[in-house]
């Protein structure tokens, strides 16, 4: 596997490759959520990951600086999963005026929402690190985790909105065996937090079916933050909103996803589910 650290590193070996190319864009962390996308991108020519923690999409109380940093592990293992190339760039690689001063790319509307209204500029950093990734590594196809929904749907409409010659492709959430998503973050929690975690999604299929049963989302979102609550979470919100662009939905619309955020401990977590009625 080719470790580039370098835009020039990096472009020397794309230079000689086939454009197929199926990328999987990370902050590090890894664990089987991400492997299961980079097992998605198998079939191309070439599969390619990055890891980079990138400080725009972190805000000024966050953990950006406690993030977990796992390259050399990471590595490692995507070497075994077969990945031809990683990068990994520094801050310059990708900010070279300096984060500050570079080039901003924001999807109005659905970036506020959601978890853009308590993450103000999260997705802003989102969109503007991606933008670039793609634009170095010129993949065919970019892997996304659908456990990220939001940042799932924002990415497409960004790729829709700039024409950018990429398909992006959403993964399903790989979860634990009780349910729990799989998550770098859920490294903050303690051993107590951590048996409670599976009632965030646990809540959340319980919403779906309150709606799929005739429910008003709104009386089940009401019920999904109050149980949520009762299992010791601080819901930042829950809502059911349509599937394909996130909007609340109409009486007559049926692929809806159900998303949530809530607090455990100092640990944010997020999850979603989608379904019919
Ligand atoms: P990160 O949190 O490292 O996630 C990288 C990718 O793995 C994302 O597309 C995410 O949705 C996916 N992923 C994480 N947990 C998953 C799970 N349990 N099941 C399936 N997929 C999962 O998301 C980011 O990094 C960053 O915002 C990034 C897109 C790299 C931009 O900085």
């Amino acid at each position: 596997m080719i470790v580039a650290r370098t835009l020039a590193e990096w472009h020397k070996c794309r230079a000689q490759w086939p454009d197929d190319i199926g990328f999987v864009p990370t902050m590090g962390g890894l664990h089987e959520g991400h492997m299961r996308l980079v097992q998605a991108a198998r079939p191309h020519e070439r599969v390619v990951a990055s890891i980079y923690v990138n400080p725009l999409q972190f805000g000024p109380h966050e953990d950006f600086a406690a993030y977990p940093r796992t390259r050399e592990a990471d590595c490692a293992r995507l070497a075994d999963a077969g990945v031809d190339a990683v990068f990994v760039p520094a801050e310059d690689a990708i900010y070279p005026h300096g984060r500050e001063r570079h080039t901003q790319v924001r999807v109005p509307g659905l970036s506020e929402d959601l978890c853009g209204r308590y993450r103000p500029g999260h997705f802003e950093g989102v969109t503007t690190v991606v933008a670039r990734l793609l634009g170095i590594i010129r993949p065919r196809v970019c892997y996304m985790g659908k456990k990220d929904y939001q940042q799932w749907r924002i990415v497409t409409r960004m790729v829709m909105d700039l024409a950018l010659p990429v398909t992006v492709t959403g993964i399903d959430t790989v979860r634990a065996s009780d349910g729990l998503a799989l998550s770098t973050r859920n490294t903050y929690l303690t051993p107590d937090e951590r048996a409670r975690a599976p009632g965030l999604y646990a809540t959340l299929r319980q919403a779906a079916g309150h709606v799929e049963g005739g429910m008003a989302p709104a009386a089940a979102e009401a019920l999904a933050v109050s149980h949520l609550e009762a299992l010791g979470f601080i819901p930042d919100y829950v809502a059911v909103r349509r599937a394909s662009d996130l909007a609340p939905p109409s009486p007559t619309d049926s692929e809806l996803v159900v998303l949530a955020a809530a607090r455990l401990g100092r640990t944010r977590l997020i999850d979603n589910h989608e379904f019919r009625r």
